[in-house]
């Protein structure tokens, strides 16, 4: 038998919510998540929050523990004072949706907007060879399992929804660094795209991201200061600056409207250059015709069936119909238009 604890669980949704206070047991080797589902099994059955795995790969659990950014399978309940309260709330740079839950599509707005992996033309699948070196290299950020605690702890968008236009966030500076450091992609305006779109600029490099990563990926150390480097060098490099003169080879690459132009096959409407409307300017229509509808409504959340005893009955667990609606809209049709994808397809143009 455990001892009981003090919790505090923001409960609430998009038009308002507060704290409340839970007594609940805890036992031996628990983390926050067993708690956060101790509560959903007794007191709290309709406490809505993300998770899968219970392992820290999948990245759905994040949430902040008193006040700091953490997946809550991975912070044991032995970390806190045996008296101390703990104070579970949503990601505060996300739009909440219910409880814990927050709307995190800025982020996959962002990868969207991010031109993929571009392997020379003259190479076939099979064919691809790198060091082992430029290997080791991109596999620290290939650890990321996007569970955007970084993102929420940068303090460029934390509390200034104003910016998330004008900037992609550490995730997406890492996705760029591992770009442009990756020896077979063919794509070399990756450092004007992470200035210029990316908004590298707005990063003072306080490494706030780097702390609460919980895959260790150095995100400003490894990326984010090798990137402004090669931003400057590219910048102010004075033999750079001559050749860009005298021989004119990219045009585009002080405008990335060019430089997406040049790129059109592998790149998202964004780096092909079409005049696409800022994410929350677009209609329905676009969302749609882009291949996913962020936008569209929900239908609301709805109290999960318990019984007399607060449990789920069998029933529910076998019923047939998936969980929760589909991210891409029931008006999106499968496999997409080759064109509205981003990464190089054989059918795109
Ligand atoms: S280092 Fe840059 S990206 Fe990371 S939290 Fe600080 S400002 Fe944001
Ligand atoms: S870089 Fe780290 S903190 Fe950011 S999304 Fe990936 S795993 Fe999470
Ligand atoms: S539940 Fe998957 S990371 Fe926590």
């Amino acid at each position: 038998m455990g001892t009981k604890r003090q919790f505090k669980v923001w409960r609430g949704d998009e038009t308002g919510g507060d704290l409340q206070d839970y007594q609940v047991e805890v036992n031996e080797g628990e983390v926050v998540l067993d708690i956060i589902h101790r509560l959903q099994a007794t007191e709290a059955p309709d406490l809505a929050c993300r998770w899968n795995c219970k392992a820290g790969k999948c990245g759905s659990c994040s949430m902040e523990i008193n006040g700091m950014p953490r997946l809550g399978c991975m912070t044991r309940m032995s970390t806190f004072e045996d008296d101390e309260t703990i104070t579970v709330t949503p990601l505060r740079t996300f739009p909440v949706i219910r409880d814990l839950v927050t709307d995190v599509s800025f982020n996959y707005e962002k990868a969207r907007e991010t031109p993929a992996f571009a392997p020379p033309a003259d190479l076939a699948p099979g064919q691809y060879r790198m060091q082992q070196v430029d290997v080791e290299r991109s596999q620290e950020f290939r650890k990321c399992i996007e569970c955007f605690l970084c993102q929420n702890t940068c303090h460029v968008v934390r509390d200034h929804d104003e910016n998330k236009k004008a900037f992609a966030g550490p995730r997406y500076f890492i996705r760029a660094a591992e770009l442009d450091m990756h020896p077979l992609d063919a794509k070399d305006d990756r450092k004007t795209y992470a200035q210029q779109h990316q908004g590298l600029g707005y990063c003072n490099i306080t490494k706030c991201c780097t702390e609460v990563c919980p895959e260790h990926i150095k995100i400003t150390d490894n990326a984010i200061i090798p990137m402004k480097e090669r931003v400057v060098d590219r910048k102010y490099d004075p033999l750079v600056w001559l050749g860009s003169k005298i021989f004119r080879r990219h045009p585009g690459d002080d405008d990335l409207t060019e430089a997406g132009a040049r790129h059109s096959v592998a790149a998202g409407p964004a780096m092909r250059g079409e005049d696409l409307p800022d994410a929350h300017e677009r209609t329905e229509e676009q969302e749609v015709e882009r291949g996913v509808n962020w936008h569209r409504q929900l239908a609301p959340a709805q109290l999960p069936a318990v019984g007399a005893n607060g449990r789920l009955g069998v029933s529910e667990a076998a019923f047939d119909r998936s969980g929760a609606a589909s991210p891409f809209g029931d008006d999106v049709e499968f496999p997409m238009p080759a064109r509205n994808l981003n990464y190089a397809h054989p059918d795109q143009d």
